[in-house]
C-alpha cells in the first residue's frame, strides 16, 4: 500500500473512533469536511519518509505523529480560510467548512483538530514514552507563537512583516515540524532533519505565492489572486515571477542538499523532486528555459 493509502486510512481511523463516541453529530461532519478529500498530504509523508530514513523502529509513534501534523495543517487551513483571515468560500476543492458548517463550527472544528492531534501522539507513544515530550515540543515550536503558524498569521497583523519571517513562520515551521518529528519518532536526532522542512517548507511557500498569481481557481481548487486582494506580502508581488521561480530552485536545491546520507535517502530526493514539479510543473516554462511562459500561463493552469 502506498503511503498516501496509508495515511488516509490512519487518519480515516482516527476521525471514526471520535465519532463513535457520539459526539455533536454536525461537528463530527465539519472535522471529516476539513480532513477529506486530502490536499497533497506532504507534510505527513515527509514525517513518514524521514522516520524510514532513521530506521523507523516505532511504526505506531510515526503515523500517529504524521497524521498529528496533517490534522494541525487542516485545523490552519479551516481558520485561514474564516471571514476574519482570508474568507475563502473554497479549498480542495470544496467548500470551505464556514461556508458549509458556519463560523462558529469551523472555528470549533479546527481547535477539535489541533486537541486531536495531541491526543493522537499521546495514545501512541506507549511504547516509547521517553520520545513523547520532544515529539510534543516540536510540533508545538511549529504550530504556536513565536515562530509558528500561529505567528505566521499573527504577521498578517502587522504594519510590516519581512517576507521570509512572514513564510518560514506560516509555512516553514510546520514542515520543520514534520520532519523533525519523524526523526524523533524513530529515536533519532531533530536536528539533523530540520533543515530539510525549513527548505521546502519556505519553497512550498514560494511556490503557493506563484501558484497565487498564474492558477486559476478551478485548478487550484481554492481562489486565486488572494494575496493581491488581500495585501499580503508575496514573493511573486517582491520578487517578480521570474525571480520567484529562481528562489524556488534555489531554496529546493537546498533542502535536497540537506538530506543526509542514509537508507533511504533517494526516495526522499525522489519525493522533494516530485513535489517541486507538482507545485511549478515544466510546462508551464518555455522550453529548456526557467522562464514562465507567462502569456499561456493561465490556459496551461
Ligand atoms: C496550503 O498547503 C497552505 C500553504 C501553506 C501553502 P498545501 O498546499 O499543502 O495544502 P493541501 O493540504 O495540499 O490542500
Ligand atoms: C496559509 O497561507 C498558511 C496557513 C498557515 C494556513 P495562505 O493563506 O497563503 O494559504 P492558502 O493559499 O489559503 O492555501
Ligand atoms: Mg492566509
Ligand atoms: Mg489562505
Amino acid at each position: 500500500m502506498s503511503p498516501l493509502k496509508h495515511l488516509d486510512r490512519a487518519l480515516e481511523h482516527a476521525l471514526k473512533s471520535h465519532e463513535s463516541l457520539k459526539g455533536p453529530a454536525l461537528l463530527s461532519k465539519a472535522i471529516r469536511h476539513a480532513v477529506f478529500p486530502g490536499g497533497a498530504r506532504i507534510r505527513p509523508q515527509l514525517t513518514l519518509a524521514v522516520a524510514h530514513a532513521c530506521g523507523n523502529d516505532d511504526p505506531q509513534l510515526s503515523m500517529a505523529s504524521a497524521i498529528a501534523i496533517e490534522m494541525i495543517h487542516c485545523a490552519s487551513l479551516v481558520h485561514d480560510d474564516l471571514p476574519c483571515f482570508d474568507n475563502a468560500d473554497m479549498r480542495r476543492g470544496q467548500t470551505s467548512v464556514h461556508k458549509e458548517f458556519g463560523e462558529r463550527l469551523a472555528v470549533l472544528t479546527g481547535d477539535a483538530l489541533i486537541v486531536m492531534a495531541y491526543e493522537t501522539i499521546a495514545s501512541a507513544s506507549r511504547r516509547s514514552a521517553q520520545r513523547l515530550a520532544p515529539i510534543i515540543r516540536t510540533v508545538s515550536q511549529g504550530v504556536g507563537a513565536p515562530f509558528g503558524i500561529i505567528a505566521g498569521q499573527a504577521w498578517e497583523c502587522e504594519s510590516q512583516a519581512a517576507l521570509s519571517d512572514y513564510q518560514r513562520a506560516k509555512t516553514g515551521a510546520l514542515f520543520a515540524a514534520a520532519t523533525a518529528a519523524g526523526a524523533q519518532a524513530a529515536g533519532s536526532d531533530a536536528e539533523t532533519w530540520k533543515g530539510l522542512g525549513e527548505w521546502l517548507g519556505e519553497a512550498y511557500q514560494v511556490a503557493d505565492d506563484i501558484r497565487d498569481v498564474l492558477g486559476d481557481s478551478q485548478f487550484l481548487g481554492k481562489p486565486s489572486g488572494q494575496d493581491e486582494e488581500h495585501q499580503r506580502p508575496s514573493s511573486a508581488k517582491e520578487l517578480g515571477l521570474n525571480g520567484a521561480v529562481e528562489h524556488f530552485d534555489l531554496l529546493v536545491g537546498k533542502a535536497i542538499a540537506s538530506i543526509p546520507n542514509c537508507q533511504g535517502d533517494g526516495n526522499l530526493k525522489k519525493l522533494v523532486a516530485f513535489e517541486a514539479e507538482r507545485l511549478l510543473p515544466s510546462s508551464w516554462f518555455e522550453r529548456g528555459e526557467r522562464q514562465l511562459a507567462i502569456a499561456t500561463q493561465r490556459q496551461a493552469a
